[in-house]
């Protein structure tokens, strides 16, 4: 299969219209069929759940060529259930498992020469959805819904790759205590957009949030859950409920534990401890992991002793053997890789 004539190893992560796209139809209580379409566009009532009360929710995850010249996708079981969980808390239906799974496969299928090559540093990065698309204008869930894929071909999520990045402790919060944040609802990314161009206005690449109750311990980043690695090589990460459940994370602290024999803790993590950390990294499909160099809390500064110029070396030491298993170099947990055929 010819590829598309793309410069692969200079994409940055935005959208590029592909060949094809799924749509499903939610309507009297049932999803319909579900079809491949070439029309990229949506058309809605004006009136839409979606439009007037925000009611939708997203996902994302990557399409891989491997060493072989396989193209295979990780762990989409995870963001069907993921979608699911979100779905229940947004009072949407639930998209089918089997048939989230399904589509995500026919997608990759129909856009395979947009499936950047082995080697080339980019991925075909796959946005799930779902909106409300029939009118409501009392307060309450739409009674009609479209389940929607993409693709879209990436490269990395912060310019200059692995460089290690500039973050500020924020004053404002991504989501509320017993809210929405371990939901990937859009609300929550429409409600971080004010401070994320204030952080970048500032000169730092993203907000580090704290716990929305106290303001004490570190959550995560507005599209990223957050690792740590103690002076002593073991991994801390956040716990707590308002943040989401990063697919990204949960693999790499398996990878950690089982292939690399690292201690990983998963506990609440005060923002004056950050002082002690050796490492730390965003983690997520789209920033993959992104070290972070320097913290910024109010005027002091933290520097990482892992410096501005690259990984520290646990951190380097997972990402490889995570993106060698997307990459078919090592292999993966049974069930992580999906192959498209
Ligand atoms: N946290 C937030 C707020 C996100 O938007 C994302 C992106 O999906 C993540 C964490 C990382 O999750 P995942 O690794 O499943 O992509
Ligand atoms: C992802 O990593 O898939 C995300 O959704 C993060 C961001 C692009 C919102």
């Amino acid at each position: 299969m010819e590829k598309q004539n793309l410069d692969w190893g200079n994409l940055g992560f935005g959208y590029v219209k592909t060949d094809k796209r799924y749509v499903s139809n939610f309507k009297d209580g049932a999803w319909d069929n579900g079809t491949l379409t070439d029309d990229a566009t949506v058309q809605i009532s004006e009136c839409a759940g979606v439009l007037q009360y925000a009611q939708t929710c997203f996902e994302g995850l990557k399409a891989y060529t491997t060493e072989k010249g396989k193209i295979v996708t990780f762990r989409p079981d995870m963001n069907a259930e993921r979608m699911a969980t979100t779905c229940e808390r947004l009072e949407m239906p639930v998209f089918p498992k089997d048939r989230f799974i399904d589509a995500v496969k026919q997608v990759v299928k129909a856009n395979a020469s947009w499936v950047p090559p082995y080697g080339s540093g980019a991925t075909l990065y796959l946005r799930p959805y779902m909106f409300g698309s029939s009118p409501v204008i009392g307060v309450k869930p739409a009674q009609e819904y479209q389940f929607r894929i993409f693709g879209t071909p990436v490269g990395p999520y912060f310019k200059g790759g692995a460089h290690p990045l500039t973050v500020r402790i924020s004053d404002l919060d991504r989501a509320a205590p017993k809210g929405t944040g371990d939901i990937k609802a859009g609300l929550n990314y429409a409600m971080s957009l004010h401070n994320i161009v204030d952080a970048h206005k500032c000169g730092f690449d993203e907000n580090m949030y704290l716990d929305p109750q106290t303001h004490t311990y570190i959550e995560e980043t507005g599209g990223a859950n957050i690792l740590f690695v103690t002076k002593d090589g073991k991994i801390v990460t956040p716990k707590s409920d308002s943040i989401l459940p990063s697919i990204t994370r949960r693999s790499l602290v398996s990878v950690a534990k089982d292939y690399l024999g690292i201690e990983v803790t998963e506990r609440k993590i005060n923002k004056e401890e950050l002082a002690d950390f050796a490492e730390c990294g965003l983690c997520g499909t789209a920033a993959v992991i992104s070290p972070i160099g320097k913290i910024v809390d109010h005027g002091k500064e933290i520097c990482l002793p892992s410096g501005m110029n690259d990984f520290g070396p646990v951190l380097k030491k997972v990402y490889d053997t995570l993106t060698g298993m997307q990459m078919g170099r090592i292999e993966a947990p049974a069930g992580w890789i999906y192959e498209i055929d």
